[in-house]
């Protein structure tokens, strides 16, 4: 019986040494280690035994059976390896191949709107700006004239993190007007920026969602007035809507960033169920501005007897969803295959004011 043993291993770890593949292997697993196997059957026969044999040839059979999974594992590990090697030398991948059309994906309408905005903004002589979701206070409302115990902090419904170490509770940014702050800190005027981007305020129904997208726009000059912040916003929403005019009314409102401040309606008609831009003689609410509050100035250290200027902030989703006539925001980000490939845009077609910002 010993001699049994000793002979097994020994052939069949011959047998797992010239094994030339996966297959091959895995009948020599089967031959040896399967129900009918060759160790299986030396074990069957352990029930012929007296109990002393039994007792010595037990741990001798199962140590044989241990050995050969032992070793199979290993010749696998080796024969895994080669074969990986062979997938990888034999499939090449041509970068140079133009893509297939069919398995392409489609542009977000939020991406291609914010490409559209800074295509315009961009023409206006604007660059385009960024600053971190993750916000601080100072930046997200201290130094836009929100200090604390400022009512406007309680309608930001804010997201606020732990606080770390130092007390300090970081946030997400509840809109893109601290990039106004991060820039007029980091460069001297003139200043000519747009800031788009993500921002989150703790609401959500068919109208507002946990987080949401801004462009803020800022600029600082010496002798910047408001008549430029009106003839900005007017080629801006121009060129967005591709109309040859927009009506727009800008009625008095309250930013503690700006004085004075405005909210803009542009004219519509909601006629027929949809928004049409530049008919009708209804109005609708885009975006707030103002001239920028010479106390935000001040807490980015620029003297606000020498310079001025305008800022504005709109709701990204809002303008998408009125040029590209979705109605419910939500979808946006349900990341439904369906919603995307019927509201997308195609890759390749980058908006330019030359060639068209939509098409
Ligand atoms: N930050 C404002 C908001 O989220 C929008 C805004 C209003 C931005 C007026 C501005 C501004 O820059 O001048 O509601």
């Amino acid at each position: 019986m010993e001699q049994d043993i000793a002979n097994l291993e020994t052939e069949i770890t011959a047998e797992i040494a010239a094994a030339a593949d996966l297959a091959a292997l895995e009948g020599i697993r089967v031959s040896s280690l399967g129900k009918k196997g060759r160790v299986t059957g030396l074990m069957k026969g352990m029930g012929k035994m007296t109990p002393d044999e039994r007792r010595e040839m037990g741990p001798k059979l199962n140590g044989l059976k241990v050995t050969i999974a032992a070793v199979i594992a290993a010749r696998r590990d080796v024969l895994d390896g080669e074969a990986l090697n062979a997938r990888l030398t034999s499939e090449t991948l041509d970068m140079s191949l133009p893509p297939v059309p069919r398995a392409m994906g489609t542009v977000h309408p939020i991406s291609q709107v914010m490409d559209e905005i800074a295509e315009i903004f961009a023409s206006l002589g604007f660059d385009v700006a960024e600053g971190p979701d993750l916000e601080d206070d100072f930046h997200n409302f201290t130094a836009l004239n929100i200090p604390p115990e400022h009512p406007a902090r309680q309608m930001h419904d804010t997201f606020y993190l732990r606080p770390d170490a130092n007390g300090e509770r970081k946030l997400l940014r509840t809109h893109t007007s601290p990039v106004q702050i991060r820039t007029m800190i980091a460069q001297e005027p003139p200043i000519r920026i747009i800031a788009p981007g993500r921002t989150y305020r703790s609401d959500s129904d068919a109208t507002h969602t946990p987080m949401f997208h801004q462009v803020e726009g800022l600029v600082i000059d010496k002798s910047t007035h408001l008549g430029h912040l009106k003839g900005c916003l007017e080629a801006f929403l121009k060129a967005f809507f591709e109309v040859d005019a927009v009506t727009l009314r800008f009625r008095p409102s309250y930013f503690p960033f700006t004085e004075p401040s405005m909210e803009v309606d542009v004219k519509c008609s909601f006629k027929g169920g949809t928004v049409k831009i530049g008919e009708g003689d209804d109005w609708l609410e885009i975006l707030g501005c103002g001239m920028v509050n010479r106390k935000v100035l001040e807490a980015c250290e620029l003297d606000p007897e020498i310079y001025q200027g305008f800022a504005f902030g709109c709701g990204i989703d809002r303008l998408a969803m009125l040029k590209y006539g979705m109605n419910d925001l939500r979808a946006f980000f349900d990341a439904d295959g369906r919603w995307l490939k019927h509201y997308g845009f195609k890759a390749f077609d980058a908006p330019t004011i030359a060639g068209g910002l939509s098409r």
